[in-house]
């Protein structure tokens, strides 16, 4: 049997440790969950809040850990929510989403996750990015967590991430492209 390689996603978020699990098992590594509230900054800039976080929990973790951190950037409100987009759903919802864009032509935008990750506490930490283009539908659409009701990704069929299967999803996400590279760095070392 081929040892499987134990990271741990610190996140306080299940719903993405559930769509990690199954992308970076098929690089052979054991995703372990490290429970953790996030010490977030306000920045403009998703690798400084991943690094930031990072290194808040290898202070006192020293396994091989990541971090992510995720914005939807909505190009008719200039990237608005972009960095703010956990704030924003708190606040303004989807349906607050909606109303925003109410009778705006241009639906573009792009969903990107940010994953730093360390190795040990000796190590760099690595930077790895995925993005995913796709338009903001004009009404809520299938029952998902986050923005999934809203974001209808350009590579799938139309359908928002909340109407497909999480193997669906995971085929094409944001998520999954960050954690591609993660997992192809890993397969190397
Ligand atoms: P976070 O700061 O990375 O946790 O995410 C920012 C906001 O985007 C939170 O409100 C999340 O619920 C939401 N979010 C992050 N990833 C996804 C996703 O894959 N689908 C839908 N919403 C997401």
């Amino acid at each position: 049997m081929i040892n499987m390689q134990r990271v741990y996603f610190a996140t306080g978020n299940p719903h993405k440790v559930e769509e990690a699990k199954l992308i970076l098992r098929d690089y052979n590594v054991e995703l372990m969950h490290l429970n953790t509230q996030r010490v977030e900054i306000q920045s403009s800039d998703l690798v400084e809040i991943a690094v930031y976080s990072l290194n808040q929990i290898v202070k006192d973790f020293k396994q091989p850990v990541f971090v992510e951190d995720t914005g939807l950037f909505i190009n008719s409100l200039n990237g608005f929510p972009g960095p703010f987009s956990s704030y924003v759903f708190k606040t303004l919802g989807n349906k607050g989403i909606i109303k925003l864009m109410k009778g705006e032509a241009d639906r573009n935008a792009l969903f990107k996750t940010v994953i730093a990750f360390k190795e040990s506490d000796r190590d760099q930490i690595k930077i790895f990015i995925g993005e995913t283009l796709g338009l903001i539908s004009e009404e809520i659409r299938g029952v998902g967590w986050g923005y999934d009701p809203l974001f209808i990704p350009l590579e799938g069929d139309g359908r928002t991430y909340a109407e497909m299967s999480l193997e669906e999803k995971n085929l094409l996400s944001h998520r999954f492209k960050a954690l591609k590279s993660l997992g192809d760095y890993l397969r190397k070392v």
